[in-house]
């Protein structure tokens, strides 16, 4: 893992809009194009309407036009490193090969290397429709 994914993850969460948890989330991905596109989580009122970081850094890569993540790095002030909620599992895996590496942080430093795969076994995929 690159130092810039680690810095543009850091710096995203900061902006974060969280005053209902008080949990800033940041995300930073690095795309097929080489470049790096970051989210945070923004919250809102009728919190249902909240969005999480990784799914704010994924709208940014599709609106600049990449289709495919090559890595991923979350960070939140958590006691260790947070797993991405299951709809982010989700989302990452629709544009992300299984052997993606993800690395989850915590601002303290600590990291734990995973990948898209192990976050999300026996994802549910288009091949599953094809008898439909
Ligand atoms: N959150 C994320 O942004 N990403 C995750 O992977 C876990 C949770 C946010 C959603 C909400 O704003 C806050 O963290 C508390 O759940």
């Amino acid at each position: 893992m690159q130092m810039d994914l680690k810095i543009a993850a850091q710096a995203v969460r900061e902006k974060a809009y969280a005053p209902y948890s008080n949990f800033k989330v940041g995300a930073a991905l690095r795309a097929s194009d080489g470049a790096i596109y970051v989210g945070c989580n923004v919250e809102n009122v009728a919190y249902p309407e909240g969005t999480c970081a990784e799914a704010g850094a994924i709208a940014a890569m599709i609106a600049a036009g990449a289709r495919a993540i090559t890595e991923a790095y979350v960070i939140a002030d958590s006691p260790d490193p947070v797993p991405p909620c299951g709809g982010c599992r989700q989302k990452l895996a629709e544009f992300a090969a299984a052997d993606v590496p993800v690395t989850l942080a915590t601002t303290d430093g600590q990291e734990r290397q995973t990948t898209v795969g192990n976050l999300l076994p026996g994802a549910f995929g288009a091949g599953h429709m094809d008898r439909s």
